[in-house]
Parts: C-alpha cells; structure tokens; sequence
C-alpha cells in the first residue's frame, strides 16, 4: 500500500506524513506544488528526506495554475456571494490533479490531504480525486485521528521528533493559504466576526491609508478575454498575476473581510488579499462592457453566480462546469482591446477602453450631437407605446374598477 500525500512542509502534514507511515504502515510519497504561495520549498524536501520519504515529488505548477485554472475563471468574472474571487478553490482542482497523476506513475493506490472534517477543502481535493481516478483510496486524517487539538498534535510532534518551529519566521497565528491568486486567513481573532482584523494580519498589501498619495496609471491588454499585456509588455499568465499582484499591493487593493457560507453547512469568517485578481477582474469587465453584445453579457453575469458556486463547491472536473466553460469560452472570441486603469488608495478606477477590431460602441450612434441620420428618435416613440401597452391596459381596468 502506497499513499501520495499533498505535502506543504508545514506542522500540520509533517504529523500527517507520520502518522499515515504509523497507522497505515503504508509508504508514502510527498507532493509539494509552488503555486506561487512564496515559500522556499527546499525545507520541505529536507523534512521528507528525514522523515524517510523516497519518493519526493517538487514541482513548479505557477503558470498551469494560472494559464489553464485561473485565467479561465476570470473570463467568467467568478465572484462567489457578491465578494469572495475564490482565490483557494480554484488551487484544488490543480493539486489534486498533480496527485493522482503522481499516483498512477508511483503505483500509489491511496491519496491524503490535511484539510479538515469542517472545510470547503476536503470536498474540492475528493471530488477532484473521485472525478480523476473513480477507484482511489482516499485517506482524510482530521476526520479519522484523535490529535483534536493544537496541544495534542504539538505533542504528537514532539514525540516522534517533528521539528515544531511553534511559528514559523515571522509566523501568523492565523490559518493561511496563499498562492498567486490570493492570500486567505481564517480562525484565531478572525473568529469573532464583530472584530477588525490588527492590521498586522495582513502580509501582502498596504492599507489603503498608507497607499501612495498619487495615483498610478496600468494599461492592460486582452486578447481573447485574457490579459496577455501590461504597460505595453508581453507577458505570460503567471507573469501578469504577479506584475498586477505587486502594483495592487503597492496601492492597499483588494483586501476583504467577509463571512461566507461554506458548502458544509456552516458560516466562516475569513480575510482576503487579492491585489492583481482584484485589478483584473475590473479591467475585464470594462474590456467586455464594449465587446460584448448586451444580450451575450447579460447571460453570462446571470450563469456566473452558478459558475463561481460550482468552483466553490468543488465541482471544477464536473460535466456542468466543463459546460459552463465552453459557453464562456465562446463568449471571448471577440474581448480584445485595452483597457487604461488608476489605482490610488484601495480603488481600481477604469479611465479608458479600446479595442480597434470589436468594439461595439458606435460614437456616431451614440452621440448626444448631430447624429446625420444613424439613428432616428421618432422611432422611440413606437417602441415606448407598444412596450406600454400591457400597462396602459392593466392600469385602464384598475381606473373603472
Ligand atoms: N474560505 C476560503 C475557501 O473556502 C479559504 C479556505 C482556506 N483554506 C485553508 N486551508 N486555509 O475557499
Ligand atoms: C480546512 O478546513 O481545512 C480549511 C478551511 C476550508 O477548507 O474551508
């Protein structure tokens, strides 16, 4: 028996990895993304050497992740309950991907993960799994062992000669999750919904306070809905994300406080830093307000809520999203252009858009100038009457009731 587990280096899945080697009495090979989280991940190759892994598997996922994951989430403009941009949910599918490939090279009939009995994360990692490998074993330690506490995990550590560095350098207390989309943080102070987050929590941005007093300028371009171009140079998705991430954390953009409803049934509290998803998200829309047919947009904002409830879920390998998807996709064909944006103190604020092959805005139309003919007023009139006339009828009846 052989087990792949999705290691991050952490407390957390060092004990996992003993534990499974002691319960399971199984072998384990590690799976440790970069999927831009901005940790070194050498020290985690060094614990799973000394824990007796053989099989270590490190890969740089940064521009899978964002080219064929996060890229295409944003061609949706996928906003989970009005705010969340999904920054973890849309990190599972990839690594529970990467595991059962790793899974079927290493002849591995089991996979684990440290998410927690409580969480959205241990139905996006199994749902990914069943929906890859519908036979896998799966293997869930916070729902199986006794180490209920943080005291008894630090205990069970301790005892089997895990390395406890209680907080790592200039650790947070909070539980985290960060890759190049967003940095999440839940539990501890953030518990009690009614208080404000000290604002050393946050790792990434500014406070809109402290944000530079001039605005700054940032023209991006989209070519088939995706953004393949800042200020002028080309860049990759990773590429874009991280350029977008530094110049929204310099200006305090994209930080939020919310408290959403997790699939399992419960509220959570949770705070979120996503700078460059919050610019992009923006310009995007603004790309699509002059490329998109009204009628076309109209249906995908509609679909949207559906679509950023299903990445939430967990349901990224499922026939609806890959449905969904296509739909989208389509949509995109014609969102090319630029758009021109200020950042300044927290806000993204769109100062202009272009696009020299599609735009739909015809200035000769919509001129509130001499229009020479293009469109005639006198046609208004008809088209205001007929549409009236369901309630010119209702509100006659009413008069002689
Ligand atoms: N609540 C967010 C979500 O469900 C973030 C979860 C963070 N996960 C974590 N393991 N810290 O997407
Ligand atoms: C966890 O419970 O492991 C993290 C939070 C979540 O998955 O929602």
């Amino acid at each position: 028996r052989k087990v792949v587990l999705a290691y991050s280096g952490g407390l957390d899945t060092s004990v996992i990895l003993k534990w499974l080697q002691d319960t399971y009495g199984c072998e384990v090979v590690t799976f440790t993304a970069d999927i831009g989280q901005g940790e070194e991940l050498a020290p985690a190759r060094a614990k799973a050497k000394k824990l007796g892994v053989k099989e270590i598997y490190i890969e740089d996922l940064k521009e899978e992740f964002a080219r064929d994951f996060v890229f295409p989430m944003f061609r949706a403009n996928a906003v989970y309950e009005g705010e969340y941009l999904l920054g973890t949910s849309i990190a599972r599918p990839l690594i529970a991907k990467r595991q059962i490939e790793i899974a079927r090279k290493t002849r591995a009939d089991a996979v684990a993960h440290g998410a927690t009995g409580k969480g959205n994360d241990q139905v996006r990692f199994e749902l990914g799994y069943y929906a890859l490998a519908p036979d896998i074993r799966v293997i869930a330690p916070w729902r199986e062992w006794d180490l209920t506490s943080r005291e008894k995990l630090m205990a069970y550590a301790k005892k089997h000669g895990i390395p406890v560095e209680m907080r790592k350098k200039g650790g947070s207390p909070y539980s985290m999750d960060a890759n190049l989309l967003h940095i999440s943080y839940e539990g501890r102070m953030l518990e009690d919904p009614a208080k404000e987050p000290e604002e050393s929590m946050w790792r990434w941005t500014v406070s809109p306070e402290r944000a530079p007093n001039k605005p700054e300028y940032v023209k991006l371009e989209f070519r088939h809905g995706d953004c393949v171009a800042v200020n002028g140079r080309k860049l990759t998705p990773a590429q874009v994300l991280t350029t977008l991430n530094r110049l929204g954390a310099k200006h305090g953009i994209g930080r939020l406080d919310l408290v959403e409803n997790r699939y399992v049934g419960m509220k959570s509290r949770g705070c979120y830093e996503t700078p460059g998803g919050t610019i992009l998200l923006k310009a995007h829309r603004a790309m699509e307000s002059i490329t998109l047919d009204r009628e076309v947009a109209h249906i995908k904002d509609e679909l949207m809520p559906r679509y950023a409830s299903l990445i939430y879920n967990g349901y990224w390998f499922s026939p609806e999203r890959r449905l969904l998807q296509e739909l989208i996709d389509a949509s995109q064909a014609t969102v090319n252009g630029w758009v021109r944006l200020k950042l300044y103190k927290g806000n993204v604020i769109v100062v202009g858009r272009g696009s020299d092959t599609d735009s739909l805005f015809d200035p000769t139309i919509a001129t509130f100038e001499e229009d020479r003919g293009a469109y005639n007023q006198a046609d208004a009139a008809g088209f205001i009457r007929l549409n009236a006339l369901r309630m010119r009828i209702a509100a006659k009846l009413k008069s002689r009731r």
